[in-house]
């Protein structure tokens, strides 16, 4: 069944096919509504070169379609990252993972020139935090990482059942008073064990297409 937030989301998506450069790489994040982002680039699948993908969900979708998966380390040059977000806010910092592909949309949205979020309006947020913090954190660190977040004042939840395309785990973190996105990013970037944090502050997105019954909005 279609919802009225899918179509929201399809319609970012969508209008987020011309921020593709024909003869380049593309950049594919992960979610809802990046599948409907890589339905829609199926459609110009002979203009482009290829896409670099953040997570195997991703990469299957792609070949589906008959749009070339490539390695990131062969490519020089990627014009720009198109992916969802679990929150944003008018600064264009998000928190992301909530699927927990965030290591390599972290990855790819570092290597990328711009990164277009694209989202449906219950994504933007006043303030970030309200949706949990994922952190990804090597299995054997998931008790001393959760203790050292209980002390930076968040209640960490560990995503049982759930293993990463890396092969690691997820804790999420409720209740961060998050009041400086960028220091908030390093402090848990800092702790032994994180892999990845799901705050995108330091890098956030360039631009955001934000989709409402009233029509798009474009954030910058
Ligand atoms: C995946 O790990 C996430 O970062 C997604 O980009 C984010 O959760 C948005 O997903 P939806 O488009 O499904 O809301």
């Amino acid at each position: 069944m279609t919802t009225s937030q899918d179509l929201l989301k399809k319609q970012a998506a969508e209008a987020a096919l011309k921020y593709v450069e024909p003869n380049t790489i593309v950049g594919v994040g992960t979610g809802s509504t990046v599948n409907f982002f890589i339905d829609a680039l199926a459609t110009m699948k002979n203009d482009i070169e290829g896409a670099v993908s953040s997570s195997e969900e991703s990469t299957k979708r792609l070949k589906a379609h008959g749009i070339e998966v490539v390695e990131l380390n062969n490519v020089g040059n990627l014009p720009v990252y198109i992916d969802g977000a679990d929150e944003i806010d008018e600064h264009l910092r998000m928190v992301k993972g909530g699927g927990g592909a965030l290591t390599r949309e972290k990855i790819i949205a570092a290597v990328a020139d711009k990164f277009i979020c694209i989202a449906d309006e219950s994504k933007v947020v006043g303030r970030l935090g309200n949706f949990p913090v994922p952190i990804e954190v090597i299995p054997m660190a998931r008790s001393y990482v959760a203790r050292e977040i209980v002390k930076l004042g968040g209640d960490p939840v560990w995503r049982q059942g759930f293993t990463t395309d890396n092969g690691n785990v997820i804790l999420d973190i409720h209740n961060f008073d998050i009041l400086d996105p960028v220091q908030l990013e390093q402090q848990l970037n800092s702790i032994v064990g994180v892999v990845t944090n799901g705050l995108f502050a330091k890098r956030g997105a360039n631009k955001a297409i934000i989709a409402s019954p009233a029509g798009l909005k474009f954030m910058e």
